[in-house]
């Protein structure tokens, strides 16, 4: 059975003081109204992370999660983030290769291979971001392209290790544009990336993998979206921001 997940992208926002708010409430709803076996990521900018992990960690269906972080394993990086270092402040899941990171930061599939492989050395979970433009999707082109990104950051690891990794399908026209994917053409996507990896790694591997769905997800939609087969939680950027929301959307996964 693979695992339902729903994260929480919080991206650049909160001060340390909404930071504490949002992140004590969302633990605090989840354990009063959420009775499903969905785990729950959330994942605050960097300097949040201990604050927000104070909240996080007892909880058993919680989990903290950090946006990024580097390839290299420590020294001189200034500004830089390390596995390890997040590590030791409780992260159990990282975001990589966000269209955000791709677009602003100039990460390649290349570096997101390397990054790949630091995290799955760190024994964390890697959520593995992957996500056309409206150009590609208007030509046509959108799943050749994202198996693409699959092939290029994924394919060189073992069976083992990549079973280790979660997906988040993202199309890039629909974070924060309020215009999600409609749930056929999540799926759509969803079932032919699941079938990519079926094609390098036999159907029992692929059906162990979870993707999640990305993209103005939001209370009104995410019942519809997680109850297509090939979808298994979302990763939430505007919606985590407010509690209430965010639970909601954890409920419509149970
Ligand atoms: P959104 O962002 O929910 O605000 O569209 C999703 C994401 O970027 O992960």
């Amino acid at each position: 059975m693979r695992k339902k997940i729903i994260a929480g992208n919080w991206k650049m926002n909160t001060t340390r003081e909404q930071a504490e708010i949002l992140g004590s409430e969302v633990v605090n709803m989840v354990a009063d109204e959420v009775n499903s076996d969905a785990l729950v990521v959330i994942a605050p900018p960097f300097v949040h992370l201990s604050l927000v992990g104070k909240h996080v960690l007892p909880h058993p269906n919680v989990y903290l999660g950090a946006q990024n972080c580097s390839q290299h394993e420590k020294g001189a990086y200034t500004g830089e983030i390390s596995v390890e270092i997040l590590q030791s402040v409780g992260v159990e899941y990282i975001i990589l290769g966000h269209s955000e990171r791709r677009e602003h930061a100039g990460e390649t599939n290349e570096v997101l291979a390397a990054k790949v492989d630091s995290v799955i050395a760190g024994e964390i979970t890697p959520i593995f971001c992957c996500g056309e433009s409206l150009e590609v999707r208007e030509a046509g082109t959108e799943i050749d392209f994202v198996s693409k990104q699959l092939t290029e950051s994924l394919f060189h690891l073992s069976a083992e290790d990549l079973k280790k990794v979660v997906i988040a399908y993202e199309p890039i026209w629909a974070i924060g544009t309020g215009k999600t994917a409609s749930s056929q053409q999540a799926q759509d996507m969803h079932a032919a990336l699941r079938a990519h990896l079926a094609g390098k790694y036999g159907q029992d591997v692929a059906n162990e993998i979870s993707i999640l769905y990305g993209g103005s997800v939001k209370p009104a939609n995410a019942e519809e979206l997680f109850g297509q087969p090939d979808v298994d939680g979302g990763l939430v950027g505007g919606a985590s921001l407010k509690s209430r929301d965010f639970v909601d959307i954890v409920k419509s996964m149970a």
